[in-house]
């Protein structure tokens, strides 16, 4: 086949700072796809654009291009509305778990379309496969049916949905251009999107422990995928959240359910209950439903009667305990005094360590493993009380899991932090 572009072409345009046409961007997404283009001429490609940047229009067609490379679900069929919510990613966020189920109650679909863990941010599939019987894989008519008779859905995205966009960030992992917005956005935003979902709220994290360092950047990110969703016809709208912090009290896939479960029961961390509560009304107001009592609905078991709703259609069985670990260790404070700071990427990274996560996409991941913490930033502690609990099924794993964390966590005199986890909303 004669192909309409050189590559090298192409890359040399983003090279030199020049803006790519949209036949380039269309050809080159569709060539990468089919093998045209080789590993080396992409990577080479996504690191003119890391260094050199993309224009809106630019990023609204490689976007639009990376769809085209396959399917697109319609989801018109259902007799709701439906609102997804997606997150750029951080350490404990287990946020999809209490919330798909919360916002379904007042009758908005849910479709969670989600993936597994790689580094130190943990996977959605992989928390929830810590439920016994549990099955993340549905077809695209059982998503449907499921959307229809519960309203929620949390399940794996099939492998039709953007095919560009899942060798491409697979590329993107291994040469360091990862943390770039016009590709961030464009990868997360082709599959939502492509998702067909109507309304879309937007979980932009900033901090240590998120791609996203600063809220000027964070803001960017989040502008930039909204006007993405916007012109796309998706209703989208973003809130800006502290991930400096690690999000609740856990970090791992088991000790993640159980937090969420608490949340369902009206209870668990107050981070976690904050931010649960302001992306379902967010999601909701963008569903046409901005006047429902979101509180009441955790306080009074309705959220928990359709979590274990949704478990049971996927096969799950939510009154099976959770697996615990056989191996426990404890990390003590070192000094009296208020916890001023806790390293949200240290801990992460320490749960991963233990065995929560994933350095290679076909490694197991251990559904006990994890971390526990007993004391958050703002907290007073005194020397010898528990801050961190260990948890794996390999004690192996422990020393390494202790080094991350001996600086993770800084005791002073007065906390500084941010009052609210949420610090902004674009929309
Ligand atoms: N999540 C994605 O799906 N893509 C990115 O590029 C970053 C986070």
């Amino acid at each position: 086949m004669t192909e309409r572009f050189d590559v090298v072409d192409v890359i040399r345009t983003k090279r030199d700072k020049g803006e790519l046409s949209g036949d380039q961007i269309d050809w080159v997404i569709d060539a990468y796809t089919r093998g045209a283009v080789a590993d080396e001429q992409m990577a080479a490609l996504n690191m003119a654009i890391f260094l050199n940047g993309m224009n809106r229009g630019e990023i609204a067609r490689w976007t639009a291009a990376m769809i085209a490379s396959g399917e697109r679900m319609d989801f018109s069929s259902l007799s709701r509305p439906t609102s997804d919510k997606h997150s750029t990613g951080g350490v404990g966020d287990k946020i999809t778990l209490p919330l798909a189920p919360l916002v379904a109650v007042f009758d908005v679909a849910v479709p969670q379309l989600s993936g597994r863990g790689l580094g130190h941010t943990g996977g959605t599939l992989d928390k929830m496969e810590s439920i016994a019987g549990w099955r993340a894989d549905l077809s695209n008519e059982e998503i449907l049916t499921q959307l229809e008779e519960v309203g929620a859905v949390i399940c794996a995205a099939g492998a039709g949905l953007a095919p560009a966009d899942k060798k491409l960030y697979a590329l993107r992992d291994i040469t360091s251009t990862v943390e770039a917005i016009p590709l961030i956005a464009s990868s997360i935003m082709s599959k939502k999107i492509a998702e067909g979902t109507d309304s879309l709220v937007l979980d932009v994290k900033v901090g240590a422990g998120a791609f996203m360092k600063d809220l000027d950047q964070a803001r960017e990110l989040a502008r930039t995928m909204v006007d993405l969703g916007t012109d796309a016809g998706v209703k989208t709208t973003a809130l800006l959240t502290d991930m400096s912090v690690p999000l609740g009290l856990t970090a791992g896939n088991a000790l993640e359910v159980r937090e969420s479960i608490e949340v369902l029961q009206g209870g668990g961390p107050k981070d976690v209950v904050e931010l649960t509560v302001a992306l379902a009304k967010e999601m909701l107001a963008s569903a046409g439903k901005g006047d429902v009592d979101v509180e009441a609905a955790l306080k009074d078991g309705r959220a928990m009667d359709k979590w274990n709703e949704m478990i049971r259609a996927q096969g799950g069985d939510p009154d099976a305990p959770l697996p615990v670990a056989e191996h426990t260790e404890d990390i003590l404070a070192e000094a009296d005094g208020v916890i001023t700071g806790m390293d949200a990427l240290d801990v992460g990274v320490a749960a991963w360590r233990l065995g929560a996560g994933r350095a290679r996409k076909e490694d197991p991941v251990q559904a006990v493993a994890g971390v526990e913490i007993h004391k958050k930033p703002g907290e007073s502690i005194a020397k010898g009380d528990k801050l961190f609990t260990l948890h794996t099924a390999t004690p192996e794993r422990f020393a390494r899991a202790k080094e991350v964390l001996a600086d993770a966590v800084a005791i002073g005199e007065a906390y500084t932090g941010p009052e609210s986890i949420v610090l902004d909303r674009i929309g």
